[in-house]
């Protein structure tokens, strides 16, 4: 059975109650986790609160720089142990797992090095004074984390606010938790001091909605649904802490006519079938202009058809979905559109040697779907791409800006001027010039405008994010 880690100490719930692990792969029980609640979460906030007030907040950064970067080492040197655990947990391929876990030590290695390389300023003033711009930890840190890619994302989330001397809590998903549990584990190992890393795991209603109320914290960070993610800054407004909410998207690859089309081709396909789709900056929209929009489908459709669905051990193109209810919104969704008259340009293939019972999807991509259409719009979370066509630069930045969401975007175009026109049009937090990244690149600031959030993460504005700044007025005379 896993367990949390609260206080540098392995524990279950209070309560003793459990929640049961279900695999992806074939739908059985393989595993529990504690089903912790408010009661936990008040556990861990003060245990947080303590550290600060103790080893963990006396910690010069040089040090923590080092615990962290000796936590990468460790990170890496479990990495295969790590892996088995986000593959089994999430379904993912074991070659996409194996990945996640090097991202993950690339955030403790980065944020490690980062820890004593931030420092204050000094302002010039009046004649008579020195001011000095310190800056300094927030203080206990909330995180709440997704369970599309759960090592990645605990990394990305706690790697700025320990490397900025916070003391975290983490909240995992209940549907994906094995790894952020042990990764909390290693942590303890590497020497990080009781309380500076706590982790409860539980259901978002129950343990997530504690820790985001918890009168004692001082910042949230969140990854998640819009719907959440409103409760979430409700949360945080009561308090008056910040937040920093990440909350999804439906990011647009804009292909013109004069791009490198099988490079585009290959990475537009990539795009929206990582991780099956369940990652909030898939390319899940392709507007592609109209003078070679035939040519150009023909030849992502043939690329589409080739993509495989299969257990992790069979380290095919993606695996199933995360659970019962992620699969029957993908199936609704692609249900819906062909019942509304959509065309299949092409679908992958399910492996047929899949065990029965897994929450397998089967890859889609639809053509000529209107702007006006659900799908043209609406996060699906699955592998699904939705193409169509515009008629020039202006039509093309109209839809591409045309839904709720501002993630991510790609331009595919060996025009200069075009690339610098559109990218700046682009309503996003990120764009790609004939390329496209999801996930990596933790050096690069991420997050949204829109719905798809605010704040940023990676790079160093998430060291500033999770930090504040002091600003002493002193007169000398
Ligand atoms: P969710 O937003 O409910 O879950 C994300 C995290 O929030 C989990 O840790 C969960 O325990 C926690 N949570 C849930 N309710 C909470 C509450 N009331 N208070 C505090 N924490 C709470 O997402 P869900 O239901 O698993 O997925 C639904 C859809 O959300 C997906 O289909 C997808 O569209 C979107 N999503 C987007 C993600 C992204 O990377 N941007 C990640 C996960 C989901
Ligand atoms: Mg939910």
């Amino acid at each position: 059975m896993a367990h949390m880690i609260i206080g540098g100490k392995a524990v279950q719930a209070q309560s003793g109650k459990t929640l049961e692990v279900r695999s992806p792969v074939d739908g059985l029980t393989f595993e529990t986790i504690p089903r912790g609640e408010a009661a936990d979460i008040d556990l861990a906030v003060a245990a947080a609160r303590q550290a600060l007030n103790g080893a963990w907040g006396k910690m010069s950064a040089l040090e923590r720089g080092r615990l962290m970067l000796k936590m990468a080492q460790h990170v890496l040197d479990h990495a295969e142990e790590l892996a088995l655990l986000e593959a089994q947990d999430t379904g993912k391929p074991m070659t996409t797992a194996r990945n996640d876990m090097v991202v993950l030590a690339r955030y403790f290695e980065f944020y490690g090095s980062a820890a004593d390389k931030i420092h204050g300023e000094v302002i010039p003033f009046l004649n008579g004074y020195q001011v000095n711009l310190l800056r300094e930890p927030l203080g206990v840190t909330a995180h709440i984390i997704p369970w599309n890619y759960p090592a990645q994302m605990m990394g990305r989330s706690i790697g700025p606010a320990l490397a900025m001397g916070n003391a975290v809590v983490v909240k995992p998903a209940e549907d994906a938790c094995l790894s952020c549990l042990r990764i909390a584990e290693l942590a303890l190992e590497v020497g990080f001091p009781p309380g500076a890393l706590n982790i409860v795991s539980g259901l978002g209603e129950e343990a997530g909605a504690a820790l985001a109320k918890h009168p004692d914290i001082n910042f949230i960070s969140f990854t998640g649904s819009n719907e959440v993610g409103v409760l979430i800054q409700q949360a945080a407004a009561l308090n008056a802490v910040k937040c920093v909410l990440e909350l999804g998207g439906k990011s647009p690859h804009v292909v013109f006519s004069d791009a490198n089309l099988e490079l585009a081709a290959s990475t537009v396909v990539r795009g929206i079938i990582q991780n099956t789709g369940q990652t909030c900056t898939a390319g899940s929209r392709l507007l592609v202009q109209s003078d070679f929009y035939e040519e150009f489908l023909s030849l992502v459709a043939e690329k589409f058809s080739k993509v495989r669905v299969g257990t992790p051990e069979m380290n095919l193109d993606c695996g199933p979905v995360v659970n019962l209810s992620q699969q029957q919104r993908v199936n609704k969704y692609i249900a819906q559109a062909q019942q509304d008259g959509l065309k299949i340009l092409a679908q992958g293939q399910i492996d047929p040697n899949v065990p029965n019972g897994g929450y397998y999807v089967t890859p889609t991509l639809f053509g000529q779907v209107p702007a006006e259409h659900p799908l043209a719009h609406e996060e699906v979370f699955g592998p699904v791409l939705a193409a169509m066509p515009f008629v020039d630069e202006a039509h093309a930045i109209a839809l591409a800006n045309g839904t709720d969401y501002g993630l991510l975007a790609a331009v595919w175009t060996e025009n200069g001027g075009r690339q610098q026109r559109v990218a700046k049009a682009l309503k996003c937090g990120q764009v790609f010039v004939n390329s496209f990244g999801a996930g990596g690149g933790v050096e690069l600031p991420f997050g949204g405008v829109k719905s798809s959030g605010h704040g940023r993460e990676k790079g160093f504005m998430a060291l500033e994010e999770m930090s504040t700044t002091k600003t002493v007025i002193h007169f000398h005379g």
